[in-house]
C-alpha cells in the first residue's frame, strides 16, 4: 500500500515548475539519514522527495520495505506535515521496481537510457503500466549522465538529451516526469563550474511546456548553475537530485569514517552517529534554503 500522506511527482512538481523553485530529492543511502532530510523539510517548510536507487538498496543492505519503513517512521517521529513523495532512483530490473511500487514508494525511476530508444521507451511503457493504475509516479531518462560515482549508473560516457526524442518519448511512454542529461555528473565534479547546455534545456521545455524535468548530479554545482536551471522561461528543472553531497556532510563530520552499510551506521556509537546526521541536517537545509529555493513553499503545493 502506498505509504499514506506521500505524493507522486505528478501532484509535487507542477507546481515547482510554474513557481520558479525545484524539489530536492536527497538520496539518503542510510536508514538514519532519513530523519534529518525530512526534518530539514519540515523546518524550512519545503516539500521533499527522499530517494534510494536499485543499486544503493544493495549497497547499503536495505530493502525498498526497509528504506519505507525509515521514512514513515521519521513522518510519525516529526508529525510531517509537508508534502512527501517516496521516490525510487535510478533502477533497471522490473522486479525491484515493482518490488518498491508494492512496499509503498509513491513515485519510481524506470532508467533504461543505456539501451537503443526503442528498448529504452518498451521498458518504460511496462513500468507506467504496472505504475500508473497503482496511483504511483514514474520517472525516465533519456539521454547519459556521466558518473564518477559507480553508484548511480554504470557507464562513463555522455549522451545529451535530443530535444525531439524527448517529445516522442514522452508522448510514447506517458512517463510523468523526464531526467535529462545537459551537462550534470554524479559524483564529484573534477571541474568547479560545470559546462552546462542551458540552450539544450530551453529546447527541450518548448517542445515538452509541461512535463517536469529533473536534474540528476545535483551534488558540488554551484549556486548560479542550479538557479540558473530552475529560472528558464516556462519553468526549468523542477526536481534536483543530490546524493553525494549529503554522504559527503555525513562522513566529514565522523573522522575516519568512510563508507559503511546502513546497518554499521545504526551500530555507531549515539554521540558520534548524532554528529554525522546533524551534518546531514545542515546540507539538506543549504540545498532546500540556497539551491532549490523551496524554502516557505510547502503550503503552495496541492494535495
Ligand atoms: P550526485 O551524487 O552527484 O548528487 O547525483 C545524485 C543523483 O543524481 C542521483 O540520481
Amino acid at each position: 500500500m502506498k505509504l499514506p500522506r506521500s505524493l507522486t511527482l505528478a501532484e509535487l512538481l507542477p507546481e515547482a515548475q510554474q513557481g520558479g523553485y525545484a524539489v530536492a530529492a536527497f538520496s539518503a543511502r542510510y536508514r538514519a539519514c532519513v530523519e534529518p532530510v525530512l526534518r530539514a523539510a519540515q523546518d524550512l517548510r519545503s516539500p521533499v522527495i527522499v530517494e534510494i536507487s536499485q543499486r544503493e538498496l544493495g549497497w547499503f543492505g536495505l530493502s525498498p520495505r526497509d528504506f519505507r519503513d525509515a521514512v514513515e517512521k521519521a513522518m510519525i517521529d516529526l508529525a510531517l506535515d509537508v508534502p512527501l513523495c517516496l521516490h525510487l532512483d535510478h533502477s533497471w530490473e522490473f522486479d525491484v521496481i515493482e518490488a518498491a511500487v508494492t512496499a509503498g514508494f509513491s513515485s519510481v525511476m524506470i532508467d533504461a537510457s543505456a539501451q537503443p530508444f526503442e528498448d529504452n521507451i518498451a521498458a518504460t511503457k511496462r513500468v507506467v503500466a504496472m505504475a500508473h493504475p497503482r496511483g504511483v509516479s514514474v520517472e525516465a531518462e533519456l539521454g547519459k549522465l556521466t558518473t564518477t560515482d559507480k553508484l548511480e549508473t554504470e557507464g562513463d560516457e555522455a549522451l545529451y538529451t535530443v530535444p525531439e526524442e524527448a517529445l516522442d518519448f514522452v508522448n510514447r511512454t506517458g512517463c510523468d516526469a523526464l531526467a535529462v542529461s545537459i551537462g550534470t555528473a554524479h559524483g564529484v565534479y573534477t571541474v568547479k563550474d560545470p559546462k552546462i547546455d542551458f540552450d539544450r534545456l530551453a529546447a527541450i521545455r518548448a517542445l515538452l511546456p509541461t512535463t517536469p524535468l529533473v536534474l540528476h548530479g545535483g551534488s558540488g554545482l554551484p549556486v548560479h548553475t542550479v538557479r540558473r536551471a530552475i529560472a528558464l522561461p516556462g519553468g526549468g528543472v523542477s526536481k534536483m537530485n543530490v546524493a553525494t553531497d549529503l554522504e559527503q556532510a555525513l562522513l566529514k563530520a565522523m573522522p575516519g569514517r568512510s563508507r559503511m552499510t546502513s546497518a554499521e551506521l545504526d551500530a555507531l556509537p549515539n554521540e558520534e552517529r548524532a554528529l554525522g546526521l546533524d551534518a546531514v541536517y545542515l546540507e539538506a537545509s543549504d540545498k532546500i534554503t540556497n539551491y532549490v529555493l523551496s524554502a516557505g513553499k510547502a503550503d503552495a503545493v496541492r494535495a
